[in-house]
């Protein structure tokens, strides 16, 4: 719907939370199978139903040197065994490019670490904008009671490399504790050398 090489401008509506003019590709619960720590509740939740975890708004441009690529992520309330509802969470294929998240509603937490096992948490509400820099993975997660929105802009040859996330998750969950989210150690994680 855009123009190859020419100036445009697109929309975010962060009352509906969506980029006026697109459609959204959705990710289900099934398609985190692996990725929360209480797999007997996820089953158990899936057996339910496979609801949207989230929805993005891919604003796509050639995957090229000096593009951009950009788009509006939605993440909905709940929990899975008592851990927040996530995002995939990815390394950049390029691992040398970095991100920028912006929050535009909710409330949520951009977890965040490095090959070397380096991490950080950062909170995120209106607002709040992230430089993630290159060669840190990112992952968002919704803490609160409403949908938590964010717009992305990252180059558009970064690629996504989504396998080394699934084959232990990141460093740090994020779980709801006495009301209040908090982070746990994942007991999957290990640090690279003792990785197979
Ligand atoms: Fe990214």
């Amino acid at each position: 719907m855009f123009a190859m090489s020419t100036p445009f401008a697109y929309t975010l509506d962060s009352i509906q939370e969506r980029i006026e003019g697109l459609t959204p590709t959705s990710r289900r619960l099934s398609s985190l199978r692996g990725q929360f720590l209480d797999s007997r509740a996820f089953d158990a939740q899936l057996a339910q139903g496979d609801p949207v975890l989230y929805e993005y708004y891919p604003v796509h441009r050639p995957e090229v040197a000096g593009e951009l690529f950009s788009g509006l992520t939605t993440l909905y309330p709940g929990t899975v065994g008592g851990e927040y509802f996530m995002t995939k969470g990815h390394f950049h294929a390029l691992l040398e490019t970095g991100e920028i998240y912006s929050c535009l509603s909710g409330q949520g937490k951009l977890v965040m670490e490095t090959p070397e096992g380096t991490w950080q948490v950062t909170d995120m509400s209106p607002g709040v904008v992230v430089y993630i820099p290159p060669r840190w993975a990112h992952r968002t997660v919704n803490t609160g009671p409403n949908k938590f929105s964010f717009f992305w802009v990252c180059p558009a040859d970064a690629g996504h490399d989504y396998g080394s996330i699934e084959r232990q998750g990141f460093r740090k969950r994020v779980v709801e504790q006495n009301g209040s989210p908090t982070l746990i150690d994942n007991p999957h994680w290990l640090p690279p050398a003792q990785r197979v």
